[in-house]
């Protein structure tokens, strides 16, 4: 007796397996990464992440147009600036990178603009925020920054504000900093359920951003837990977030999956630079293909139910797309 049930039959051919096809890549879900380096002229590559330069600002507005061009989603701005002190204050000056390099995009293209909003790449120190004298993070003091923070790059032009810190109460700071400064249209796209995870590591090369002494895991999620991700996530809808992410994406498709069912908002999630170099790093050795496992990778993410990818490979496969 042949078996009654045969899913092969809907497997036999490519065009067969493309009529039952349950998720689909289309660049417009795909943000991509950008980092805009302070004085620095056309692109300077990051070691730990072969392909990925920092740019220089006038770089980042011919890459934005490309991107544009491709169909591209949106980018999301880290900024590195020039000059660092124990507040980050660079990061909410007008005439700064972060803000100059905004305005550059909003005047030559149309792609959304989604700035990374945290103070690690501008303290000296390298914490999310200004430090109390026992070393331990100041959050009054962070969150009066990070509301001049957003004010300032939605002046800029940002269409969505990005609060990476994890910092409790940040959502609701900036919603308020935003709101009263005149900027209700400006969204916020919340980093909520973010790790303390070891796949930021080449990240920190690329936006000098690694904290000089101590880690994260005083405000970030502990990898070992779930149901805390979604009190994160719950907090953030209730003080305002328009849209949420998870993050690192491969690691928590679980997470991914339990968010989607739960809430109603726009979902990201994050293929950090630890995902985008180990499989680069893989394929320079022949021990991947690369093409196919960036496409499952990305397609197991969007799968898990996220909306939107943010990724190192958007660009590269908008073109394959
Ligand atoms: C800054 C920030 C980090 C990343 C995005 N925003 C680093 C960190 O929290 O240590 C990681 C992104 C990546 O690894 O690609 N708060």
């Amino acid at each position: 007796m042949p078996p009654t049930h045969r899913p092969r039959r809907l497997r036999r051919a490519e065009p067969l397996r493309r009529l039952v096809r349950e998720t689909r890549l289309h660049p417009a879900q795909l943000v991509q990464p950008l980092f805009v380096e302070e004085g620095l002229d056309g692109r300077r590559p990051v070691p730990s992440m072969p392909g990925v330069d920092r740019l220089g600002w006038k770089e980042a507005v011919r890459v934005a147009r490309d991107l544009e061009q491709a169909g591209v989603g949106g980018v999301l701005l880290f900024a590195l600036p020039g000059r660092k002190d124990a507040h980050g204050s660079s990061a909410w000056d007008p005439g700064g990178v972060a803000a100059r390099a905004i305005a550059a995009l909003k005047a030559d293209t149309t792609i959304p603009v989604l700035a990374d909003l945290c103070l690690c790449a501008y303290t000296d120190h390298g914490h999310c925020g200004p430090l109390r004298a026992d070393g331990g993070l100041d959050e009054p003091a962070t969150l009066e920054a990070y509301g001049h923070v957003a004010v300032a790059q939605a002046r800029a032009g940002a269409d969505l504000v990005a609060p990476s810190g994890m910092v409790d109460g940040q959502v609701r700071a900036i919603r308020a900093a935003l709101d009263q400064e005149g900027f209700g249209e400006v969204g916020v796209l919340s980093y909520a359920a973010k790790y303390a995870s070891s796949f930021y590591g080449p990240f920190r090369d690329a936006a000098a951003s690694a904290p000089r002494h101590g880690d994260r895991r005083g405000h970030q999620l502990d990898p070992a837990n779930a149901r805390e991700a979604l009190r994160e996530v719950a907090l953030d809808v209730e003080e305002g977030a328009d849209a949420v992410m998870v993050k690192p994406a491969m690691p928590c498709l679980d997470v991914v999956r339990a968010v989607r069912e739960r809430f109603e908002v726009p979902l990201a999630a994050y293929q950090v630079s630890g995902e985008y170099s180990m499989l680069v790093a893989a394929a320079e050795r022949g021990w991947l293909d690369r093409d196919a496992a960036v496409l499952e990778s990305l397609t197991a993410i969007r799968r898990a139910g996220a909306d939107m990818v943010v990724t190192y490979f958007a660009q590269e496969v908008a073109a394959w797309l």
